[in-house]
């Protein structure tokens, strides 16, 4: 008995494309696929059987996220590409088990609209908020394990995968620990929905996101901006034109985004989508590849390439451009605008090094590609109190050479990734409440790498909205000239 399912009609002919057990009966991509390819960075794990009940039990979950809303996210992101929008990208480096509330979720969110506010307010395009938020667990670790005292141990690889605390059960990979994952996520995701749409995103709101740092000279020109924002709304409502675009200033689109490392979870949440017969990874909105795990025949670019989700690729110092090419042509073949974000992390002062030869491979390829300044990854440093930081004049300076860079070569700076928190953490240095070497232990809570506090995530804000702006009137004066 032949269990094959035809596919869509193409000219007379009808494609097989799945037979009975949902494997492709031709050459087709299949979201196990990866499991022929060489993997890194991902747990090895001891327990088959409880692996196996684990991505059973997860297959069988809803996914988080629906094909429209990837397909939405990739229209905009084409639009940044363009310079008709701004992504602007932020979230934990990892979201952690114990860390999980309400409060943390709200505020990070509403600095991110506040930072959204200033980017739109300089840019004078809409802003693309992606949250690196509702899937964000598993962590690539540049040593496989960690010595502490003359101990050894594995490293810490996410909550997805095994504990922070150093003894070595806290270190075994646990498999259903990817179902904690997902509740976590589900529950994430289900309040910044309500976030998103219940009113609180109301632009009319913009005042009240305030955050409560009354001394800093940044939240004086936030507020600004809200009451500038705010006599907009007025006479924009007295003069009837509240109407049409009712829904568009009382909700905001916001997506969620993180880095697809753990290949087991990913694949138990990716579905075909019946509307268009393609692939979606159902984790989040927007994944990445990070600069560990991109080699071009490795597992997680295997994984990516077929899902029709955006795809975010890291790109490092190590990044080569006969790499990048090929990267380019495996992971957007139809070369959509939208489909690929660069984001580009090489550290302060390594800029000018690195950007201008990856703009002149994708010059040389023809490729459409979203380019993101990611300016924390590059920019790691040990304290001399020993705690893992990164000082914001290094992160502000590497968004000024990506800013510089783009314009020097006439390309689109399209948008910006960073690690930050709503809360007021000290694990950054610097910014305009300084926060010293000496204040980091004061409230150093990141599971993995240090975050930008609120107050750093706002002024950072202002300085991209600066350049922006900037470059606003660069472009009209060559326009007018
Ligand atoms: C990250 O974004 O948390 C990360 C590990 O980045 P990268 O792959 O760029 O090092
Ligand atoms: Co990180």
């Amino acid at each position: 008995m032949c269990h094959i399912i035809y596919g869509h009609a193409c000219g007379n002919a009808l494609y097989p494309i799945f037979d009975f057990n949902g494997r492709p009966t031709m050459t087709q991509w299949h979201k196990t696929d990866w499991r022929k390819k060489p993997r890194i960075q991902m747990p090895e794990y001891t327990d088959a059987d409880k692996l196996a009940q684990a991505e059973a039990r997860l297959s069988q979950y809803p996914p988080l996220v629906f094909a429209g809303e990837a397909r939405r996210l990739r229209k905009a992101l084409g639009d940044a590409s363009r310079g008709e929008a701004f992504l602007l990208q932020g979230g934990d480096c990892a979201e952690a088990f114990d860390q999980f509330s309400a409060d943390a979720i709200r505020d990070t969110f509403k600095v991110m609209l506040q930072m959204a506010m200033v980017l739109t307010y300089g840019a004078k395009v809409p802003v693309v908020k992606v949250g690196r938020m509702a899937g964000q667990f598993a962590k690539p670790r540049s040593a496989p394990t960690e010595v502490v005292d003359g101990v050894e141990l594995p490293s810490y690889r996410g909550d997805i995968i095994n504990d922070l605390a150093f003894t070595p059960e806290a270190r075994i990979p646990d498999p259903e620990k990817m179902l904690r994952a997902y509740t976590q996520a589900a529950a994430t995701l289900n309040l910044l929905r309500a976030f998103s749409t219940g009113g609180y995103a109301d632009v009319n709101q913009v005042h009240a996101w305030t955050l409560g740092f009354t001394e800093s000279e940044k939240a004086e020109q936030y507020r600004d901006i809200a009451n500038r924002i705010t006599d907009t709304l007025d006479f924009m409502r007295a003069a009837g034109i509240n109407g049409a675009s009712a829904h568009t200033l009382q909700s905001v689109d916001f997506y969620t985004s993180h880095e697809s490392l753990l290949l087991e979870y990913e694949e138990a949440l990716t579905r075909l989508d019946s509307t268009s017969g393609k692939w979606l990874a159902g984790s989040g909105h927007m994944i990445w590849i990070g600069d560990r795990t991109r080699q071009p025949d490795g597992a997680h670019v295997e994984f990516a390439r077929g899902v029709q989700n955006p795809i975010g690729l890291k790109c490092g110092p190590s990044m080569e451009a006969d790499d990048l090419k090929k990267l380019m042509a495996t992971l957007n073949p139809d070369n959509d605008a939208g489909r690929l974000t660069l984001i580009a992390r090489f550290g302060a002062g390594k800029v000018g090094e690195h950007l201008p030869r990856l703009i002149r491979a994708v010059r040389e390829e023809g490729a459409n590609v979203l380019w993101v300044c990611d300016p924390m990854h590059g920019n790691t440093i040990k304290s001399a109190t020993g705690y893992k930081t990164r000082p914001f004049e290094s992160v502000l300076r590497e968004v000024q050479e990506f800013f510089a860079i783009h314009r020097a070569e006439g390309t689109i700076p399209g948008g910006v990734h960073f690690e930050m928190t709503g809360l007021d953490v000290t694990e950054c240095t610097g910014g305009m409440r300084t926060v010293t070497e000496e204040n980091l232990s004061e409230r150093y809570h990141t599971a993995c790498d240090p975050r930008l506090n609120a107050s750093q995530s706002l002024e950072l804000a202002f300085l991209v909205a600066e350049e922006l702006s900037s470059l606003r009137v660069s472009r009209q004066e060559t326009k007018a000239g």
